[in-house]
């Protein structure tokens, strides 16, 4: 990673996670309640509970930044310059929003947790591709004696952020350059969709980490599943997913390598790994308020996110034109807004240890 000083965006702050040091009893049952079914099943909610059929929220407007320094802008839309063509999404503020509401989505599915790792007093945080900062910050003001970087390809960091927080643009893919044993805490979430070789920047990481330092890797399952048959077989939202991991293909990008994270930590050389899998809901049909609230979130950063999503991935990687894009579309804005379809995307957490000794050799 080469670092170069962040130029961060001045206009934005960004949306703390719904957390609170001290939940009450009622909070606590309700984040119970949606670690339970996020494990197993999602109870799906009835016309009657509150008539979610007739449900049109869910529609976000798109503004694009006035800034044209360090930024390259195709159709309409603001993408990184530093390493440009790297990584294949928007950096505007309208993408932003929409990477803040996957966190508040991630934290409610959670119950305010930011990590599964089992970190004591963590010293020195990394966060790999850290997007608005929003985790990174939010981890430095739950470890306010850690240090916390946050490294990007884009420069769009808030810059009022706590004295213990940092960003630098970096490209995570590029040799690390920090000294070994510097980190005891190394995040990485909804990197699926970028990173061309897991190996490589794993084995980095672990050089770069300290003995008995931990890694967690948080990814979303980009395939939609279901548990009631209530998801038809042609669900244009799986054809969507489907469509953009065929575009990412095209360079060099596997969205669904998260399914190896575990094998990949094992190969880097990690040990105590454990993998957790949560079922996001996609669309407001659960009977659980945090799961509705969590579903109504997920739906939102797809709905709103169509153009960004699929803009890079088909016109760049699959050469659709605008007008096919936007024919395609048709079928997906209905079968997402359409809550008889019980759908969900499985989230993966897999979190591993540095040994303490390395290991031995024969
Ligand atoms: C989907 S966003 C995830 C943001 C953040 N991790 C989160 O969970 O809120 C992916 C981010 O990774 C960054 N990114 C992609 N490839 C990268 C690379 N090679 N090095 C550093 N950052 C990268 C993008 O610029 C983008 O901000």
């Amino acid at each position: 990673m080469t670092g170069e000083p962040p130029k961060a965006s001045p206009t934005r702050s960004p949306t703390r996670s719904p957390k609170s040091p001290e939940q009450t009893a009622e909070q606590q049952e309700q984040a119970q309640i949606v670690a339970h079914q996020a494990e197993t099943t999602i109870e799906a909610a009835s016309f009657e509970d509150d008539g979610y059929g007739t449900d049109n929220e869910s529609r976000g407007s798109t503004s694009i930044s006035s800034s044209v320094r360090d930024y390259a802008f195709e159709h309409g839309r603001r993408y990184h310059n530093f390493r440009a063509g790297r990584y294949q999404f928007p950096n505007d503020d309208a993408e932003q929003e929409r990477e803040d509401m996957k966190h508040a989505m991630i934290v409610n599915l959670c119950g305010g947790k930011l990590h599964y790792a089992p970190l004591d007093e963590p010293q020195n945080c990394l966060d790999i591709g850290t997007g608005t900062g929003i985790w990174a910050i939010d981890l430095g003001d739950e470890y306010p004696s850690a240090e916390v970087l946050g490294i990007d390809l884009s420069p769009i960091q808030p810059s009022w952020v706590p004295p213990n927080v940092k960003f630098m643009v970096d490209d995570a893919e590029s040799p690390w350059l920090h000294p070994p044993n510097t980190f005891d805490f190394v995040h990485c979430r909804h990197m699926a969709s970028s990173i061309k070789n897991w190996p490589k920047l794993l084995g980095e990481a672990y050089k770069k980490m300290q003995p008995g330092g931990w890694i967690e890797l948080q990814e979303l399952n980009f395939e939609t599943q279901c548990d009631d048959n209530t998801m038809k077989d042609t669900y244009a939202v799986a054809r969507l997913l489907s469509f953009v991991k065929e575009g990412l293909a095209v360079f060099g990008v596997d969205l669904l390598s998260m399914r190896k994270n575990a094998q990949l930590l094992r190969d880097a050389g990690f040990i105590n790994i454990e993998e957790k899998i949560f079922k996001v809901p996609l669309g407001i049909w659960p009977k659980n308020k945090t799961m509705k609230t969590v579903g109504l979130y997920l739906r939102s950063s797809i709905y709103d996110g169509l153009q960004a999503i699929t803009l890079g991935p088909f016109t760049r990687g699959l050469k659709w034109t605008l007008e096919e894009i936007e024919i395609f579309l048709i079928d997906v804005r209905r079968d997402l807004m359409d809550s008889s379809t019980h759908s969900y995307i499985p989230f993966h957490v897999v979190y591993g240890q540095k040994p303490q000794e390395p290991p031995a050799t024969a």
